[in-house]
């Protein structure tokens, strides 16, 4: 059979294949530590589950715009006002099955074939594949050390091919959280080229434990129709499984992005938008209990993970994730990031998530979405593991 040329664009994705191993072992009866997960371990707080079933029962069973229902859009432009100090007009607001799709149609909408588009590494994977499935240039740079790409570096790789910069705080995998300065420095930098577009993916946004969340808008307002904000409840609300994510930007993107979603799934799932409505209006009570209980885990991960020797971790302001350096217990047998999770698997029994699956080789990624006892166990198993090498 003769496929498009188009699905190459996508190469499978190591990261399933470890998690599909780490399930057959579970399926032998192998007591597996998964610390590989991309989502929180909490459940769905009551209060956004009583929504969605009080939608079922008011019957919103039906299709419901593209964009997303008006409803929603408007909880969505009064959240972002309260934190963005942005007012955007619900049609500047587009709601889509996950953060995912959202970027995806956006990336799809800003990219003409061979166009580039940049951003560091580590990077969230699914940035390669859509920027290829676009037919644009992914220009990855590198950014060991901090794991943030400032403007200096970026300036270095900009082209007269490049349409679009994806930032990400904090991000996945490394938890990077960019200060103001260093977003005042990249908006100094934008405003000297006026063809690069921004997408800022700010899908953990509600998850910081150092500093107060802060996104280019915040400190260059006047950007605002190069920027999309990329984000939604998933992380943030602990509810990854309802594939509610949202966008807001530029109108003419926008529209874009409307007509690409008409063409392909429509509105995303009634129920979700009315728990995703229920979620940004109810008392935010659990939530702020979620990244107290977040940020005392990633107290007592980084605290684990840097008392093994020879591994340096450089601790997440962000997100749910640690991503150390572990290249010192590299060995003949062992030679990278993809091996060292592998053995760490089969030998230690911990699924991880190597560092070249994010495009920086020498690290592997663990989440701390996970119980306390687990987090223990993690790092006995792991530094058993790497000593053992
Ligand atoms: C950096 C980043 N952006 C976007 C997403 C997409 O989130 P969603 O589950 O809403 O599609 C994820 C999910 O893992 C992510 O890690």
């Amino acid at each position: 059979m003769q496929l498009a040329d188009r699905t190459h664009a996508i190469l499978p994705s190591a990261t399933l294949k470890m998690a599909g191993r780490a399930k057959e072992m579970q399926a032998q009866g192998k007591n597996i530590l998964n610390m590989s997960a991309g989502e929180p371990d909490f459940d769905t707080p009551d209060f956004v589950k009583d929504a969605a079933v009080a939608a079922l029962k008011r019957g919103e069973t039906k299709y419901t715009p593209v964009l997303g229902t008006v409803a929603l859009r408007k909880a969505i432009a009064a959240r972002i006002e309260q934190d963005y100090g942005i007012k955007a007009p619900i049609d500047q607001i587009i709601v889509g099955t996950g953060g995912k799709q959202v970027l995806f149609n956006a990336i799809v909408c800003l990219l003409n074939p061979g166009d580039e588009a940049v951003f560091g590494a580590p990077y969230w994977v699914s940035y390669v594949d859509m920027v290829r499935f676009a037919g644009g240039n992914p220009v990855v740079v590198p950014c060991p050390g901090d794991f943030l790409l400032r403007a200096a570096d970026m300036e270095k790789v900009f082209t007269p091919k490049t349409r679009l910069l994806i930032i990400s705080s904090p991000s996945n995998p490394a938890g990077a959280v960019y200060s103001r300065q260093e977003l005042q420095d990249i908006a100094a930098l934008l405003r000297n080229y006026p063809d690069i577009f921004v997408i800022t993916d700010d899908i953990y946004s509600g998850l910081t434990y150092d500093e107060p969340f802060a996104s280019l808008l915040h400190v260059a307002p006047d950007l605002v129709n190069r920027v999309l904000i990329a984000t939604g409840v998933s992380k943030t609300y602990a509810m990854t499984g309802w594939r509610i994510g949202y966008g807001i930007g530029p109108k003419p993107l926008i529209a874009a992005m409307d007509n690409i979603q008409a063409a392909s799934t429509s509105g995303a799932c009634s129920i979700a938008q009315a728990a995703a409505h229920g979620a940004l209006t109810g008392d935010q009570k659990p939530i702020e209990q979620m990244v107290t209980e977040f940020r005392k885990r990633r107290d007592r991960m980084v605290n684990g993970i840097q008392s093994i020797p020879n591994v340096t971790l450089y601790p997440p302001k962000g997100a749910f994730y640690v991503f150390p350096k572990i290249d010192a217990y590299f060995t003949a047998a062992v030679p990278d990031s993809q091996s060292l999770s592998e053995y760490l698997l089969e030998k230690a029994y911990i699924a991880t998530v190597p560092g070249s699956a994010f495009g920086l080789e020498g690290y592997i990624r663990l989440s701390f979405a996970c119980s306390d006892a687990d987090i223990d166990e993690a790092i006995v198993r792991l530094q058993k593991g790497l000593l053992s090498l």
